[in-house]
């Protein structure tokens, strides 16, 4: 009989595509996705190491299938991802219901730990990190592609260079190859993936890359996560003259503050990043910009924390994704002396949560009675009765039910722009688009 898994998927966009490798290689292997942990007659935990939040909810997650496992003595329980790297054996032992764990360079090794009941798959490893797998993609319109794999930055707070081994490039012709076939099967957008795609080095750089994907002829590419200090003016030239790449950039700022970005082993300074978004919104008008930043790194002083308020103030992001500093064990800053206390780190980050919602919504209100361009993804969530879809810059808008189905690209009026969504009405399909 055919059996079932059912993922938990932790962290960023790497992980979720890794959790679509899974399912396209257990599908090959005589399983299909289980609706519920349930059903299941395999459970993977595919978790994320990032911050200790990430953690917890994995572990408490994971504790509460224990009473499944008790009941269904055959169920098979896998942790995956950057938790099962950094812990290795350590997760049996806080977790002994866990039959085996696999880092994210063995996924390819997935059936096999199956097969042979080996307990456990961390190596780390270059030759691993490039495996190719076909995905079973949750979208039938937007796909990611992992087009590099690992970090080399080690900024000091961060756990990814040890979790995902060294930076490994896809080769050109295997990324295009997937979106040829990709948009062969109906796909209209890709996101290029990598921890820094800035830094994609194979037969060609990152925008020799850009060139060949555009090539292929979808009608929106977009690509996560670039790094300030590798984004150069002949990138944001290949932006500027590919129609296909939509304007949006994720550019994580981390810190307003020289010293702490000093400190994080980030590359840049203030100054350079400011640079960089003037040449962006200069290039590429009407570009929408979104960063990270971490609140209460080891040192971080009042004024340190002040200029990131003011960094924020002077960019005028179009979101922002903010977080408390969480320490990590193994990383540089993990040893630093000088931590924030608790309460510190909550006061600031809500504080500039507050500055940036005020800043969001003033960004959405601009798009007001203009007129854009959504790719429809399906039902809106929050919504009922209504769909969704996104502009090129990434907002997500919704729209009545007027029959349009997934993988439209349709012509809106926006009407009302809230902090988290805008609200339009279809209109003419002659219109031009007036925003992004
Ligand atoms: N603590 C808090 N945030 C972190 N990030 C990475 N490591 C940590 C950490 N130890 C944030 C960074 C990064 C995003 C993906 O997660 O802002 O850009
Ligand atoms: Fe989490 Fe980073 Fe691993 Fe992604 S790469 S799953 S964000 S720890």
């Amino acid at each position: 009989m055919e059996k079932s898994v059912y993922i938990y998927t932790y962290g960023c966009q790497m992980n979720v595509h890794d959790s679509e490798k899974m399912i396209g290689l257990l599908s090959e292997n005589g399983y299909k996705e289980a609706g519920t942990p349930a059903e299941a007659d395999l459970i993977i935990f595919n978790t994320c190491a990032i911050r200790e939040k990430a953690e917890q909810k994995f572990y408490s997650q994971l504790g509460r299938i224990k009473t499944l496992k008790k009941k269904k003595k055959d169920l098979v329980i896998a942790v995956a991802g950057c938790v099962a790297q950094e812990m290795q054996k350590k997760v049996f032992t806080r977790a002994p219901h866990v039959d085996f764990i696999f880092g994210p360079q063995n996924i390819g090794l997935l059936p096999d730990l199956l097969k042979r009941g080996q307990k456990m798959s961390v190596d780390i490893n270059p030759a691993l990190a490039g495996e190719e797998f076909t995905a079973e993609r949750g979208s039938r319109t937007r796909a990611w592609v992992s087009i590099m794999y690992g970090c080399n930055n080690f900024c000091s707070y961060c756990i990814v260079p040890y979790t995902r081994g060294r930076e490994v490039s896809r080769p050109p012709s295997s990324i295009v190859a997937e979106i040829r076939d990709l948009k062969a099967r109906g796909y209209r957008e890709v996101t290029l993936l990598g921890q820094n795609v800035n830094s994609y080095r194979s037969d060609t750089d990152f925008k020799g890359l850009l060139r060949l994907v555009a090539s292929v002829g979808l009608d929106r590419v977009r690509f996560v996560t670039s790094h300030p200090r590798d984004l150069t003016a002949d990138l944001v030239d290949a932006i500027a003259e590919l129609p296909c790449l939509c304007e949006h950039i994720h550019l994580p700022l981390q810190s307003g503050s020289d010293r702490i970005l000093r400190a994080m082993n980030r590359g840049y300074d203030y100054a350079d990043y400011r640079k960089k978004i003037d040449m962006l919104r200069e290039r590429v008008p009407g570009i929408a910009i979104t960063s990270d930043i971490i609140v209460g790194f080891p040192g971080e002083s009042d004024e340190d924390y002040l200029e990131t308020l003011h960094a924020l103030e002077s960019i005028q992001y179009d979101g922002l994704f903010a977080f408390k500093y969480s320490k990590r064990r193994g990383t540089k800053a993990y040893s630093l002396e000088d931590q924030v206390p608790e309460i510190v780190k909550t006061t600031r980050l809500n504080r500039l949560l507050k500055l940036q919602d005020e800043m969001t919504l003033k960004k959405n209100l601009a798009y007001e009675n203009g007129i854009v361009e959504i790719l429809v993804e399906g039902r809106s969530e929050t919504d009922e009765g209504r769909l969704c879809g996104r502009t090129r810059s990434n907002k997500i808008v919704t729209i009545q039910d007027n029959g349009d189905t997934e993988g439209d690209l349709v012509k809106v009026l926006i009407m009302k722009a809230r902090m988290h969504s805008l609200e339009g009405i279809r209109t003419d399909k002659q219109a031009q688009a007036t925003r992004f």
